[in-house]
């Protein structure tokens, strides 16, 4: 009899979580390890959201809540939403989660069934293509291309969609690229899945970066788009836009209140509700007179850092770097610096075992933490199929100035660092 269920097999992870382990590893040898891996803002949660949470805890305000949210809350959410998305939300159809990662498992558990198409951008946020396989579901990557901006379009979707397409997931401001859909874009997209698609196939708009947009731009979500409400599940949190990613607040909007009402039994079936003086902070993070212009602060500065740091990579031979548009991670192109240090000539007469543990950029992104102290994601962490042949990485721009340049610098010495990835290659227990 086998301990593990066989589902077990399918359920991928995230590596940024993972890689910690590895950067404790580094710093037991003694590197001051920089850290580009973490996709959270550097910045704290301001002191006007703190003090809401402090006061309901000392208050009493610490039992089980309503399982959907709490109204005061739902309410602010629908109408921040139905401002800045010129739509009309319904409070009711708001449901509130633990973050802005579980509506991802209840999407597939509440749409898909075994071999339905689940359409999702690749490089694209990992949990994605994790709960699709675990949940039996046919993973249809929607590749996005560096010389398009990481953006797609219309007509890259259309081309997968088919009469099995159940649900398609769109991230945008996008992790791990920075790309962002055009409105223009955005309505031929839509133009297309009411076109192509059964009105009951789900569109899985995940918006946790819609704050954080740069050179003035706008966030546009694809439920504004005309008759798209009904089809969509609105995702967002407040994670990334107010710096409270230990806070472990979202929130999902049902396109009817029969799927809010499933959403709302995932809820109880998984952890009853989301604690109620976190929520009472989340409201006042959404209609504090003060934090329209704190969120802008922190964005002016995630934009000043994208300036410096796409500029720099574009500076390091080896490296190409499109410039993103939004999110606070640049994803530069790393081919030309893998084949000068000599990794896909090596990773190519690897052993086949170890040739399917790695791929060039994991060997990259592993040199780069193990011998010059640079935590970074490597490609294949946003997305495992049909990634063969592409080599990225991600930089978090998260993180201050000085570690930004720091990490640069390191960056520079690795991709001139040929006879050390020689001899780092030697060192199996830490390449792979
Ligand atoms: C695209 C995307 N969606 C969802 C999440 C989950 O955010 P949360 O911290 O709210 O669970 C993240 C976090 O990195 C993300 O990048």
């Amino acid at each position: 009899m086998k301990l593990f269920a066989d589902r077990m097999r399918n359920l991928g992870s995230e590596n940024a979580f993972k890689v910690g382990d590895d950067i404790r590893r580094c710093e037991q040898l003694g590197q001051k390890v920089i850290r580009f891996n973490l996709g959270e803002p550097d910045f704290n949660s301001a002191d006007f959201i703190n003090r809401v949470a402090v006061e309901h805890i000392n208050r009493g305000n610490s039992h089980y809540c309503p399982p959907a949210g709490l109204e005061s809350l739902r309410k602010a959410v629908a109408r921040q939403l139905s401002e800045t998305r010129g739509i009309e939300i319904d409070p009711e159809l708001v449901v509130v989660t633990v973050g802005a990662k579980p509506p991802i498992g209840y999407a597939l558990m509440t749409y898909a069934n075994p071999g339905d198409e689940v359409i999702y951008p690749s490089p694209g946020f990992p949990i994605y293509e994790s709960w699709i396989t675990y949940m039996g579901a046919k993973p249809v990557p929607l590749h996005l291309d560096e010389a398009k901006g990481f953006s797609f379009t219309a007509e890259e979707l259309e081309k997968l969609i088919t009469r099995k397409t159940k649900l398609i997931f769109i991230n945008s401001p996008s992790n791990p690229t920075g790309g962002v859909l055009e409105e223009e874009e955005m309505k031929k997209i839509a133009a297309v899945i009411k076109r192509k698609c059964h009105e009951s196939v789900r569109v899985y708009s995940d918006e946790v970066y819609e704050h954080i947009v740069f050179d003035g731009g706008k966030h546009h979500s694809i439920a504004s788009q005309p008759g798209m409400l009904s089809r969509t599940v609105i995702v967002s949190g407040h994670s990334k836009s107010y710096a409270m990613t230990g806070w472990r607040l979202g929130y999902a909007v049902l396109p009817t209140a029969e799927e809010a009402a499933v959403f709302k039994n995932l809820n109880i079936n998984n952890f009853s509700c989301t604690p109620p003086f976190i929520q009472e902070a989340g409201r006042e993070a959404l209609q504090h007179a003060d934090s329209t212009n704190v969120v802008k602060q922190m964005v002016d500065e995630f934009e000043k850092r994208r300036n410096y740091v796409i500029q720099a990579l574009n500076d390091i031979q080896g490296i190409g770097c499109a410039k993103p548009k939004g999110a606070f991670y640049a994803f530069p192109n790393i081919a030309g610096a893998c084949e000068n240090l000599g990794i896909i000539e090596k990773y190519n007469k690897l052993p086949k075992v170890k040739a399917e543990r790695t791929t060039p950029s994991t060997l990259f992104q592993r040199f780069l933490l193990y011998k010059h102290g640079v935590a970074t994601m490597d490609r294949r962490s946003f997305g495992q199929i049909g990634t063969k042949g592409k080599h990225y990485l991600r930089i978090s721009m998260a993180t201050d100035m000085d570690s930004l340049k720091e990490g640069i610098t390191r960056l520079q010495n690795a991709v001139q660092d040929r006879d050390g990835f020689a001899s780092f290659l030697k060192e199996d227990k830490y390449v792979f």
